[in-house]
């Protein structure tokens, strides 16, 4: 909990007077979302995109005004969590089923910045179960699909019904043991039928803030 508050604090640097800001969804950027209120409250002046319902509602109760998507053009920086980050910072996230507005607005964004704590630091991607989001329709055959790419695919439920994102899909959460080639594997899924995107962020993350030897530190992008 406290290298969550740590590292998620820490992202405020990254935001300045004026600018739209990518808010991403979790319990990391939760303090992110968390000090952007303060600040707010203390005069600061910026605008929010949520990528999420829960970060939303959030970002309501935190006092920070929000802007639709549909009305800007792009977005100064994102700040968002992930499940997993690799030593290229490509990382696995959707571990809260928020991959996909997730994905939209980190491309949007000028800047991405990642927030996690150590535990979320791996030399290869894939120990966690990678989210991938499908349409409902014909979900059974995108998972053979998925088997077939090396993944041990299983639908994602919430309360013995299937688990729906805010656009309406399925969640898929599938294990491939190792993932060596992470560009290769987030095209080959998305070119299935029925995948909308999956949680394979390659090449994305401009900078990592996170804890290492217990010492909090930014990894950019090399
Ligand atoms: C949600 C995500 C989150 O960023 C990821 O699951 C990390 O969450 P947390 O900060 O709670 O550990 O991708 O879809």
């Amino acid at each position: 909990m406290m290298e969550k508050k740590e590292v998620g604090e820490k992202a405020i640097e990254y935001v300045k007077d004026g600018m739209t800001v990518g808010l991403g969804t979790g319990s990391t950027v939760y303090y992110f979302i968390s000090k952007l209120g303060e600040l707010v409250q203390q005069g600061l002046s910026i605008k929010g995109v949520p990528t999420s319902k829960q970060t939303e509602k959030l970002a309501i109760e935190h006092g920070i005004p929000l802007v639709s998507f549909r009305e800007i053009e792009q977005i100064d920086v994102a700040v968002d969590g992930a499940d997993e980050v690799d030593l290229d910072l490509n990382l696995i996230k959707g571990g809260g089923g928020a991959l996909l507005r997730e994905k939209i607005i980190a491309k949007a964004a000028k800047t991405f910045i990642v927030v996690a704590d150590s535990h979320k630091n791996v030399d290869t991607l894939g120990t966690f179960p990678l989210p991938i989001e499908v349409v409902p329709f014909g979900y059974r055959m995108t998972m053979k699909y998925i088997r077939e790419l090396g993944g041990n695919p299983t639908l994602r439920q919430r309360r013995g019904t299937p688990f729906l994102t805010d656009n309406g899909n399925y969640i898929i959460d599938s294990s491939f043991q190792e993932i060596n080639q992470p560009e290769v594997l987030e095209k080959n899924l998305n070119l299935l039928p029925g995948v909308v995107d999956n949680g394979l962020f390659v090449g994305m993350a401009d900078a990592v803030i996170t804890i290492v030897d217990n010492k909090l530190v930014t990894k950019a992008r090399r």
